[in-house]
Order: structure tokens, then sequence, then C-alpha cells
């Protein structure tokens, strides 16, 4: 491939993300500022591939011309022209600690392995170099993370970080006060108003299925102890969140707000023990509080005394 061609297809190759940008973007006639950055960056590095190429091509022509003037000069005046080394030769020489060969008679050590001998060359100069930077870079970390305890090990940045976390997701949910309700925490409300909101809810969204009076219809009766899915304010809170949608029941936590669930489900918990006329019989277990403050319990020996 010829330098015309290549140069061609680099230049197809670079542009080819602001084509596409542009490609995309024709459709809905709209420039947004990624396009923008897009065409600028594609534009700006063509720029810079070609003043690069440039200064390659100068830089080799300027080159052959001294080479050239060097020979002239050197021709004239009849002595043979020695290439100086480059300074990249020299560095690498130097990097390597390179022995010239003529030293080698020098540098052989005396063993002798079937015919097999070893030059006693130095260690390279760059790696010594690199081995006495890590003993440095030893020598600061220790300090630093182990004896003045100036920076965070691991395991601390971790826990930092999670706290940092930690104290985002609790300002996160400190400016929205009611809405980290969940069926973990839900607390029954005993306020005439929220129940008064729950009741309102019920009646609107869950008395076609459990009657305004919780007796049950579709659904199962929500006023006796007998539970499907646990009768702790937890429990309902749960069921209204996720819903049964098997049964019929829908998952709530879409159309109600985490207030609006605890509402209804402490507006539930009221149903308990009002036995209204044509209620559904019980479905599920029975389900026993783990204290009930309103009614006193009864006594083991008034139970005893019952049997
Ligand atoms: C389309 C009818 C329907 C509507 C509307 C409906 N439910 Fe239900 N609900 C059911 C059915 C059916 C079940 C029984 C699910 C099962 O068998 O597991 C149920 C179960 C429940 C239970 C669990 C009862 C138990 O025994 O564990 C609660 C609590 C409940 N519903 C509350 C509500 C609330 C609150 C609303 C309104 C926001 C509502 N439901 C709206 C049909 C309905």
């Amino acid at each position: 491939m010829n330098h015309k061609k290549l140069s061609i297809l680099t230049t197809l190759f670079l542009i080819s993300p602001t084509l596409a940008a542009f490609a995309q973007d024709t459709g809905s006639l709209t420039v947004d500022s990624k396009t923008i950055f897009y065409v600028v960056t594609g534009f700006t590095l063509l720029i810079a591939l070609l003043v690069l190429g440039v200064s390659v091509v100068v830089l080799q022509l300027l080159k052959t011309f001294v080479d050239q003037q060097a020979e002239k000069i050197a021709a004239e005046k009849g002595v043979e022209l020695v290439e100086e080394e480059s300074a990249w030769t020299k560095i690498w020489t130097k990097l390597n600690d390179f022995r010239p060969m003529e030293e080698e008679g020098e540098l052989v050590l005396d063993h002798n392995y079937d015919g097999i001998r070893e030059l006693d060359n130095h260690l390279p100069p760059w790696w010594k170099w690199l081995f006495y930077i890590t003993i440095i870079f030893a020598v600061f970390y220790l300090g630093a993370y182990h004896v003045f305890d100036s920076l965070p090990l691991q395991e601390e940045e971790y826990m930092a970080q999670i706290e940092e976390a930690e104290a985002e997701s609790a300002a996160r949910l400190a400016n929205l006060p009611e809405s980290n309700i969940d069926e973990n925490n839900v607390a029954f409300v005993e306020d005439a108003g929220l129940l008064a909101k729950g009741k309102q809810i019920f009646n609107l969204n869950c008395a076609q299925c459990h009657k305004e009076n919780g007796g049950g219809g579709i659904g199962p009766n929500l006023t006796d102890d007998y539970w499907l899915h646990g009768g702790s304010i937890g429990d309902i809170y749960k069921t209204i969140k996720i819903g049964v949608p098997e049964k019929g029941m829908i998952s709530w936590e879409l159309l109600l707000s985490p207030e609006q669930m605890q509402n209804v489900s402490s507006y539930i918990m009221t149903f308990k023990g009002t036995n209204p006329p044509g209620a559904k019989g019980p479905q599920g277990e029975l389900y026993v509080p783990e204290a009930l403050p309103e009614k006193p319990t009864e006594t083991d020996s008034t139970v005893v005394a019952k049997l």
C-alpha cells in the first residue's frame, strides 16, 4: 500500500466516529453538545495527526540534506565519513552498561560446562535502579501505612467509603421523611385522621373485593383472626405492597404511597373482632399477636379454669 492510500484510509478511520455521529443525528435534526464534542475532537485529532506527519517528513528531508552536505565536505577533504552514534544508541548503551566485544576475553568466567562458558557481565543499570527505587518506595510505604498511620489501609478506606455511603443514604432518607416506611418498620397509626384516610383508600380501592365492612367477598375476611399471609401490621403491609397477583390481589406498591399503605393497613387492623353480618368464613391460619396491649391477655389460670 502506498503512502497516499494509507493516509486516506487513516483519515477515514479517524473521522468515522464524527461521520457516524452526524449520520445518527440527521434523523432528529438536532445537533446536541455530544455531537459537537465528537466533531471538535475528531477534527482536532485529524489536524494533530497531519501536523505530526508533516513534521516527520520535513525532519527527514532536513536530515537528508545535512547528511548529503556532510558527505560532500568529507569528499572534498578526502577523509572517510564516520557516522556519529545517535543519542538513542548512547542512552541504550549506558542503560545496559554493555561492554565492548573486545573486552569479552576478560569477562569470561573460568568454569566451563561441556564447552558452555559464562560471561561475568554487570547487572544492567536500569534494572539495578528499579531495584533501588523499590527499596526506597518500601521504606516510605512502610512508614506511611504501618508506622505513622498517616495513610488509610485498604480496609480502613473501605470502611470509610461504607460510612460515607451510609451517611449519604441517611441524608437522602431524611429528606423524604415518611417514605422510608416498609414492611419491617411499618407501625399501627392510632391517629383518627390517618385512620380516616385509610378508610377512604379502603372503600375506594379494596371494598369491592373485601366489602366495606371487611367481611370479605372475592377477597378473604379481614375481620377475623385467620390470615392467609399473616396478621401482623408488617404482614398486612407486605401483602398489600406485593399483592398475591395469582389469586387476584394486585400489588399496590405503584398505586399507593408507603404512607397510604400504612394508613390502610392500620385501618384493616381496626376491623379485628367486629364480626360483621354475612362475613366469610375463616381462611388461613390463626394469627396470635405477640402482645395485645389494648386487650389484657388471659392469664394461664383463667385458661385452665375455662378448660
Ligand atoms: C380484585 C379484588 C381485590 C381487591 C381490589 C383487593 N384485594 Fe385484597 N385480596 C384479594 C384476594 C383474592 C385475596 C386473597 C389472596 C390469597 O388467596 O392469597 C386478598 C388478600 C388480601 C389480604 C391478605 C388477607 C390474608 O388473609 O392474609 C389483605 C391484607 C388485603 N387483601 C388487603 C387489600 C387492600 C388493602 C386492598 C386495597 C388497597 C385490597 N386488598 C384490594 C382480592 C382483592
